[in-house]
């Protein structure tokens, strides 16, 4: 709008009068052209309002999971801020909201596989290193003023025939909060409340222009009645049920003003000031909601539900009630080397007994499993008894206190184990680097405990890692006769994410940059090999180059690089058909997918044994839940 230059103060010849009136004209045009965008501002804004729940904090939870985002680029993004890119963003945040779905994680994984590195933002975005200045925050979240200019950025290709990405700068910003929200979107009623809103917009804009100009008096201050008896009406609705009758009226009455003044006011620049201030107020206040929405929806996801801890709590009361019961039996299983061995590290009874449940039912030979089931001392009690109540066919089942062999490392980290960890990884389409496009993915990877294994088992010689996120569809011993090729752990690759993106986290290690990272879920482990390596070392040096790099404490900040690192190499690839990821993250997995699947593989934020899961993903898990036990009814636990 650099039009508005025009007017300047000298007195201008007759001829370039007539030019100034036609720019002023044209200008007015260009204002108005710019309420059309904002109509849809103001119809997001009370979106909101309808979905009212929902999203993310970065900072995790002890016990819970640790979400990160590996893409600084928003930061990088030049400041460029035009007037132009302002109706961009509108048109993008319309681009945005139209109910389409982004593709199911999986395809576009496979999609990104087969492509080079080279091109990826993710590695030019890395500069920092040359300078030896620390690396990237340890969650670079886009500062609240630049999102506009991410934003912008991704409209030219929003505009393009990829419809399917537009959550996009939404997901790097609050995650699958977007997603959820896309899905969860209700229909609402409200065409005359933001009519109204609109309207009064407008007339706010217009209004102290003509206040300034005293011979229209009356006009000014029938406006300001307009604009008071809206603004009162508009903050008890907000929908057209709430509205008091005979709406349509006044809304008649308000339109009517408002020509009568835009006939009246010629200058427009002060109405284009007025309006570029509204509109970044509107703009300020719907980022608030969106980010509060958000953080509801992250609270949620990443709460344990009462019911769940009610449960937990009611079976360790019971576990000291029953101490005459002989819960202590160790039994010669739990160490024969010739038995299928199963770990499952996790804190959930349900979720737990889930995946053994769903081991079992597949098994061949049920009798030949044994399950050791990971646990923190808090849960440890009522994990005992929920196991030695319920049996599974004909799997031995042990739990395992963290606390009995975590001397080691307490030390620096007290009170503070993970079990496992979960990022969420924004990577740019490589095969488009011009552009801002970005895979938003939800990585699970080894917690701090696994790296016990070792002292868990020192007789045993390979074991099959189990997340507490899966459910098992298939006959898992044919994972015992895979050939690991001298390999540490076998784990399903995850190609869109190589290590080489991670450059800027490891410092001057050395390392093929080229190396898929890869999810855990399902992992095979070579116990004699992992000790060969002394991978459990390997781990803790890592971790303190990663710290030492990038300044964060945490070990969870931290952790993705240092353990992709530390298996550098080492990780023999199972076979795509044995694990289906990302149902906790994407509503549109296909049917046939998880039809084939032998693992179906819950990681993201939406588990299946929260409200917030994705109903129609729910009954592959649910069916292995026990059913009428005395505890669930007791605590309500309906998942
Ligand atoms: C993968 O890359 C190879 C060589 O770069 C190419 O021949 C092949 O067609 C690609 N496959 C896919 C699925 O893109
Ligand atoms: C295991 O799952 C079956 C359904 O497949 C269910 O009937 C049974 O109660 C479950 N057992 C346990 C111990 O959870």
């Amino acid at each position: 709008m650099k039009g508005g230059g025009v007017s300047s103060t000298y007195p201008l010849p007759p001829s370039k009068r007539r030019w100034r009136g036609l720019a002023v004209a044209v200008f007015c045009l260009v204002v108005l052209s710019m309420l059309v965008p904002l109509v849809f501002l103001l119809s997001i804004h009370s979106g909101f309002q309808s979905t009212g729940f929902g999203s993310e904090d970065r900072s995790s939870t002890p016990s819970h999971k640790k979400y990160e985002n590996y893409d600084p680029v928003e930061q990088e993004v030049p400041q460029i801020q035009s007037e132009v890119d302002k109706s961009t963003h509108l048109d993008n945040l319309m681009e945005r909201l139209k109910p389409t779905l982004p593709k199911d994680a999986i395809t576009i994984a496979n999609d990104a596989a087969n492509k080079t590195v080279r091109n990826d933002p993710l590695q030019v975005t890395a500069k920092p290193k040359t300078d030896s200045s620390p690396v990237q925050k340890e969650v670079p979240k886009p500062p609240p003023q630049e999102k506009q200019k991410g934003m912008s950025q991704v409209t030219e290709h929003d505009k393009g025939a990829n419809s399917d990405e537009t959550g996009k700068p939404c997901q790097l910003e609050f995650g699958s909060y977007c997603l959820w929200r896309k899905e969860h979107k209700e229909v609402m009623k409200d065409r005359v409340v933001k009519q109204m809103k609109d309207d009064l917009f407008v007339a706010r804009a217009y209004f102290p222009s003509i206040a300034k100009l005293t011979s229209h008096d009356k006009m000014s201050r029938e406006l300001k009645q307009n604009i008071q008896e809206f603004e009162k009406i508009l903050s008890e609705s907000t929908t057209d049920a709430d509205l008091p009758s005979h709406m349509e009226k006044r809304l008649q009455k308000m339109e009517a003003i408002i020509r009568k003044v835009k006939s009246v006011i010629l200058d427009c620049n002060n109405v284009d000031k007025k309006l570029r201030q509204i509109l970044d107020l509107t703009e300020d206040e719907a980022h608030f909601h969106m980010s509060q929405s958000a953080f509801l929806y992250q609270l949620a996801v990443q709460t344990m539900p009462k019911s769940l801890h009610c449960l937990s709590m009611r079976l360790t009361v019971e576990y000291f009630k029953s101490q005459s019961l002989e819960m202590d039996i160790s039994s010669d299983k739990y160490v024969n080397p010739l038995l299928q061995h199963y770990v499952i590290f996790s804190n959930n009874i349900l979720a737990s007994s889930v995946v053994i449940n769903s081991t079992v039912m597949h098994a061949k030979e049920s009798v030949k499993q044994v399950f050791h089931v990971v646990t923190s001392g808090q849960n440890y009690y009522a994990m005992k008894l929920w196991f030695f109540r319920n049996s599974y066919k004909e799997a031995t089942i042990q739990v395992i206190k963290i606390e009995d062999f975590n001397q080691e490392h307490d030390v620096a980290n007290p009170g503070h184990q993970s079990l496992s960890n979960e990022y969420r990884v924004s990577v740019h389409r490589v095969s488009k680097p011009q552009t801002t496009q970005m895979d938003t993915n939800y990585i699970s990877v080894f917690g701090d405990t696994h790296f016990l294994l070792p002292q868990f088992f020192p007789d045993l010689k390979r074991v099959v890692v189990l997340g507490d996120d899966i459910v098992v569809k298939e006959d898992l011993s044919p994972l015992w006769s895979i050939n690991m090729e001298g390999k540490v752990i076998g784990a399903s690759y995850f190609c869109s994410l190589k290590l080489g993106q991670l450059k800027s986290y490891l410092g001057e290690e050395d390392f093929n940059e080229g190396s898929c990272s890869w999810m855990s879920g399902l992992n095979l482990v070579d116990l004699v090999k992992w000790k060969e390596w002394d991978i459990t070392q390997k781990y803790h040096r890592l971790l303190q180059v990663v710290k030492q790099r990038t300044k964060v404490t945490s070990v969870n900040g931290v952790a993705l690089p240092a353990i992709l690192l530390t298996f550098e190499g080492l990780v023999h690839p199972l076979e795509d058909s044995w694990l289906l990821s990302g149902l906790g993250q994407s509503f549109k997995v296909e049917a046939q997918a998880i039809e084939k699947a032998a693992v179906l593989h819950y990681n993201g934020l939406m588990k299946p044994w929260l409200e917030l899961g994705i109903p129609q993903y729910k009954a592959y898990w649910k069916k292995f839940l026990v059913r009428d036990d005395l505890f669930m009814s007791q605590c309500n636990v309906n998942p």
